[in-house]
């Protein structure tokens, strides 16, 4: 039995079908995983938690042979947000066509794919059944390993994308829509959250910002993009919550708030730029502190707040230890990050099944 598998409730018939696709596997490739260093492993990496459909075909966890995305963010934004339910619907219709197109761009043909990983939390419950069970489909169909992903450690894993290989101990930052996280990573798989947010996660208050700010949706880009030639010329709050790795966004929101409400603010893109340094500011001294603190090799950054072109200058302008961050592209949800994480995963033996169910409230420790 390989080490590390989900035994999650899975039935023996099940379990058969799990194992022997991953001894297929290690015929095929003819040594253990743990010993792949010039062996070629291609996985196919599907992504579906939240409103991006996506599908990539990546070489040993590191080299990109097509990502592609299908982003609802159109559909969505007349809402203001996303809806789950139409959410859900869209990835169904969504899913088949942008497998294919990965697979075509990738000029890879089925035959190919040695395994298959895919994202089955945290996330919005509809939208991950619909890739997760694709996935099993798939798996189950061309009997190939499969291997179910957390969706933030695949965050973590968008900087083994990017060219250079992360040296261990590392400290991540993943601040996405949901969360905002330092985590030591000492090894793969090796982590231990340092800190975390108590209220909004940095995208979220990114999210709300825009909106009290009447700007469109999603807030990320759209501040990123006001605040590209303003100034930050207003005071606001900082929540240094000193002693501590956590972060709390909700009272700089909340001061964002009185101000507009008071009618004191004159221009939307100097008030846009105030925000986004608030934020920056104490998302880049915290995370330089808590890594000078566990002298880590590197910093990476993940997520899609990792695409702000404020927090990427800062942090590498600030930084005394080397900082690694994805493109912006892979910054925001893809599955070419799944496939990667999905890489190490494999190399672990760590194997799910078709017993793979989807976990909405996800931890990543
Ligand atoms: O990682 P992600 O794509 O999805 C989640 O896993 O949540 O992150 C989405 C979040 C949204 O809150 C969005 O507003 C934010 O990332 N975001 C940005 C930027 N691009 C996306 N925030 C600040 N600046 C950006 N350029
Ligand atoms: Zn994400």
């Amino acid at each position: 039995m390989p080490s590390g598998y989900d035994n999650t409730g899975f039935l023996p018939s099940q379990f058969k079908h799990n194992v022997a696709c991953y001894e297929n596997l290690l015929t095929k490739k003819g040594v253990h995983p743990s010993l792949w260093y010039n062996i070629l492993v291609i996985l196919l990496g599907i992504e579906t938690s939240c409103d991006e459909t996506a599908a990539a075909v990546v070489e040993n966890g590191r080299h990109i042979l097509s990502s592609v995305v299908s982003s609802q963010i159109d559909i969505h934004s007349r809402f203001g947000g996303v809806v789950p339910e139409i959410a859900s619907r869209q990835h169904i219709s969504a899913i088949i066509p942008v497998i294919d197109e990965a697979l075509s761009q990738a000029h890879t043909d089925w035959n190919e794919l040695d395994a298959i990983a895919t994202t089955h939390g945290p996330g919005l419950a509809g939208s991950l059944l619909v890739g997760a069970n694709t996935a099993k489909a798939i798996s189950f169909a061309r009997k190939l390993p499969l291997v179910g992903v957390n969706h933030l450690e695949a965050h973590i894993y968008a900087n083994w994308l990017s060219g250079c290989e992360p040296e261990f101990p590392l400290l991540c930052l993943i601040v996405s829509g949901g969360h905002t996280d330092l985590i030591l990573m000492k090894n793969h798989g090796d982590y231990t959250l340092l800190g975390k947010t108590r209220d909004d996660a940095a995208g979220e208050a990114f999210d709300k910002a825009a909106r009290i700010l009447g700007l469109s949706y999603p807030g990320g880009p759209a501040i990123d993009n006001a605040a590209r030639n303003a100034i930050a010329d207003i005071k606001l709050p900082r929540a240094w919550l000193r002693g501590t790795d956590d972060f709390s966004f909700s009272g700089l929101k909340t001061a964002l708030l009185r101000l507009v409400e008071a009618g004191t603010i004159t221009s939307i893109e100097n008030a846009a730029a105030s925000f986004q340094e608030a934020v920056v500011d104490v998302l880049v001294k915290k995370t330089i502190n808590a890594a000078v603190r566990h002298r880590v090799m590197q910093i990476l950054l993940s997520g899609g707040v990792a695409a702000n072109s404020l927090l990427r200058e800062q942090m590498t302008l600030a930084s005394p230890i080397p900082v690694l961050i994805p493109s912006p592209s892979l910054c925001t949800d893809n599955a070419a990050m799944v496939a990667a994480c999905g890489y190490y995963r494999l190399q672990r033996g760590c194997i799910s099944g078709i017993e793979l169910d989807v976990i909405p409230s996800m931890a990543l420790l």
